[in-house]
């Protein structure tokens, strides 16, 4: 089986300073643990998504793209590779147009899971300031913006409690990022992350992970920004598997799983969570994880277990690999229903 790992263009030239320049990066050291992984077992390519990318798979006889897209530039980025690939029957690796579109943007997302019964803090979306005093709001509130990812647009001073801040922060990051902001209710609590793999009624949740942010410097707001993700790592605890009762970690992996369902995700993505008065409340859904070896948090979980980096990597192949069998089993059924079926006639 031959294998491209495909990555995308460098964003700095559209997101620009240390939040474009960290996102390339990281793509970049990714790609390389993938390859020194996948290239033991099948023969593996990389390859950039820009122009031509899917005449260079056809011609390179690809059969699965393992894809690292998280695209450059608008509000479906994340489905832009996706839709490439089904145009030209390619199979990849994670989800479809449909589940990366759903997850992505986070207002779609938290209206689904408010629908689906899944907890999820309050919000209003944000186009225009004067927006604000439309409503009644608690403060204190978390700012962010509703379609990007790594806590690119959340900093420290985005939890905010007062009006006349909230107004700056909101007007600053409209000018950065696509519309809606999200004024969020601030979730003061315990925060995990569920690594799920698998489809449908198969899928499982890896050894959950607790971020603990009681050893940062006491100036830190205490809850996941872009400083803390950039610059303070090495002060940041993670314990993997989180310490929790059976029936609270049973909650925790039940909710994620749900929402993974709920977006109609395939293969594998990250659930982030926390917990409030035993209640997990789902902040989001990451329907293109980070694979950086020991960096990115679903790494740290399969590190965890008997899985390893390795078996991380090999798993979601195999998972996509399967679930490429069973859709072409399933053509082939419908196919001989139908021959049989003209026969009776
Ligand atoms: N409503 C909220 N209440 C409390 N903390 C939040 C809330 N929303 C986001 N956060 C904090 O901000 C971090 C990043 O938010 P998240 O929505 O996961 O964005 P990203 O896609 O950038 O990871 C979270 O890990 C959490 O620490
Ligand atoms: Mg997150």
């Amino acid at each position: 089986m031959k294998i491209a790992i495909v990555t995308d263009m460098l964003r700095i030239a559209y997101l620009p300073g240390e939040e474009g320049m960290r996102e390339d990066e990281q793509k970049r050291k990714t790609v390389q643990d993938l390859q020194e992984v996948i290239s033991k077992k099948y023969e593996c390519i990389d390859l950039v998504f820009a122009e031509n990318i899917t005449s260079k798979l056809v011609k390179e006889n690809v059969d699965l793209v393992f894809n690292l897209c998280n695209g450059i530039i608008g509000d479906t980025k994340l489905a832009q590779f996706p839709a490439f690939l089904e145009y030209e029957g390619i199979p990849y690796t994670g989800s479809s147009i449909l589940g990366h579109t759903l997850a992505y943007n986070k207002v779609v997302a938290c209206n689904l899971f408010k629908s689906a019964g899944i907890a999820t803090p309050k919000f209003i979306a944000v186009y225009d300031i004067n927006d604000l005093d439309n409503h009644e709001i608690q403060f204190p509130v978390l700012v962010k913006p509703c379609d990007e990812g790594s806590s690119r647009g959340i900093h420290e001073d985005s939890l905010i409690f007062d009006m006349e801040s909230l107004k700056n922060k909101v007007a600053e990051e409209l000018i950065l990022y696509n519309p809606p902001i999200m004024v969020c209710e601030y979730i003061e609590g315990r925060e995990f992350s569920i690594g799920i793999l698998g489809n449908g009624k198969q899928i499982e949740a890896l050894p959950i992970l607790e971020v603990d942010f009681e050893n940062l410097p006491s100036e830190m707001a205490g809850f996941y920004s872009f400083e803390v993700k950039s610059y303070y790592k090495d002060k940041t605890v993670y314990k993997c598997p989180a310490p929790l009762e059976d029936e609270v970690r049973i909650k925790i992996e039940g909710t994620a799983k749900k929402a993974f369902n709920t977006l109609m995700l395939r293969d594998y993505a990250r659930v982030d969570i926390r917990l409030k008065d035993n209640v997990p409340y789902v902040l989001e859904v990451n329907s293109l994880p980070g694979l950086q070896k020991g960096r990115s948090a679903i790494t740290r979980m399969a590190a965890a277990c008997e899985l390893g980096y390795e078996g991380l990597v090999l798993r979601i192949i195999e998972i996509a690999v399967k679930r490429y069998e069973e859709s072409i089993r399933r053509v082939a059924a419908a196919e001989s229903f139908k021959v049989a079926d003209s026969r009776a006639y």
